[in-house]
């Protein structure tokens, strides 16, 4: 991995960062923080008392969790599975510099590490997430990702850093949204490509009958009706229905939001998840659609999405 000094700022003053042994430093020495076990902790307050309480739940519950019996071997090879994981591998060039912001747990950093790719950077707001990344990180001596505890709304990261930026399933959970997205094209180098995750407002809707069957028939609603859940073991279960059943801090929204965000800040729309265009894999490009073509997505993923009615956007910095 190249200097790290090169692309860390001061999150409150914004200054350069000098790496000193197991500390950062401004380099008006006016602020320090700890590098601990290799983890950069750059996050000393947090003032909103609403991400307090999304770092509260995500301490007590990092998601997703690692599967206790997984290895590096069976690790890469369930992530490889995933569609949306593949989807990005095909999108990296050897020798882009990756940033997950909300990575949570950093699998998606670890298994794009374990796969060669040197420049991953990892950053979330709960330190117990990061911790179990870090843990596989180092039993499984892998190479090439660092992780990072920072707030969204206070990055650590100097402009135009990154070649790709992925934030997945966090942007709803925050305060403000719109604001972080802009944070997060700040740290975008120009012609660098970001991928979004948000609730979608309609096929989530999914979600809202299962909670509310699940206070009539108890976790039976979640077994019968949540393929997810039923695919995972019984700690996997337990953080999978707390992410999606019990969240503190939850924002939907619809695919004309998103398309806005990308054209207020100039970036090119390329793809989405689920996508105008399913004969097309997700880097293609392809037109975005009207209003009845937004309207159809949406209705067809409340029918076909299984992940909690997550969807995802894919697009270029101009
Ligand atoms: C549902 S998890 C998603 C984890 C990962 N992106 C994934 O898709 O598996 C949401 C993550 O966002 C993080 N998060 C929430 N608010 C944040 C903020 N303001 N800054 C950085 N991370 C944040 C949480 O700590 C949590 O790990």
């Amino acid at each position: 991995m190249n200097n790290i000094e090169n692309i860390l700022m001061c999150p409150n003053s914004h200054e350069n960062l000098k790496i000193e042994n197991s500390e950062v430093r401004s380099t008006d020495n006016k602020y320090c923080y700890k590098i601990e076990d290799g983890i950069y902790r750059f996050l000393n307050e947090i003032k909103s008392s609403e991400t307090e309480n999304v770092k509260k739940f995500y301490m007590e519950d990092p998601f997703p969790n690692y599967n206790s019996f997984d290895n590096l071997e069976t690790f890469i090879e369930k992530m490889k599975n995933n569609s949306f994981i593949n989807s990005i591998s095909k999108i990296l060039k050897p020798g882009d510099r990756v940033l997950e912001f909300g990575c949570g747990t950093g699998q998606l950093g670890n298994y794009l590490a374990a796969n060669g790719h040197s420049e991953i950077f990892s950053a979330d707001l709960t330190i117990n997430s990061l911790k179990l990344g870090n843990e596989f990180t180092k039993k499984n001596n892998i190479k090439g990702i660092n992780f990072f505890e920072c707030d969204v709304f206070k990055p650590c990261f100097k402009n135009e850093s990154f070649d790709l930026i992925i934030c997945s399933g966090v942007l709803h959970h925050t305060i403000d949204p719109k604001k972080g997205f802009n944070n997060l094209l700040k740290m975008l180098k120009k012609n660098g490509l970001v991928i979004i995750g948000l609730y979608n407002s309609i096929s989530r809707l999914k979600n809202s009958s299962i909670k509310y069957l699940s206070k009539i028939i108890g976790d039976k609603a979640f077994y019968l009706f949540d393929k997810v859940y039923r695919a995972k073991d019984s700690a996997a279960r337990n953080s999978w229905v707390k992410d999606q059943y019990d969240h503190p801090l939850e924002k939907r929204y619809f695919f004309k939001d998103l398309h806005n965000w990308f054209d207020e800040s100039n970036i090119e729309f390329i793809n989405s998840i689920p996508s105008y265009n399913n004969r097309l894999p997700f880097e293609k490009s392809v037109s975005k659609g009207d209003k009845i073509d937004q309207f159809n997505i949406q209705l067809i993923d409340l029918i076909e999405n299984d992940e909690g009615g997550l969807f995802t956007f894919l697009g270029k910095k101009n």
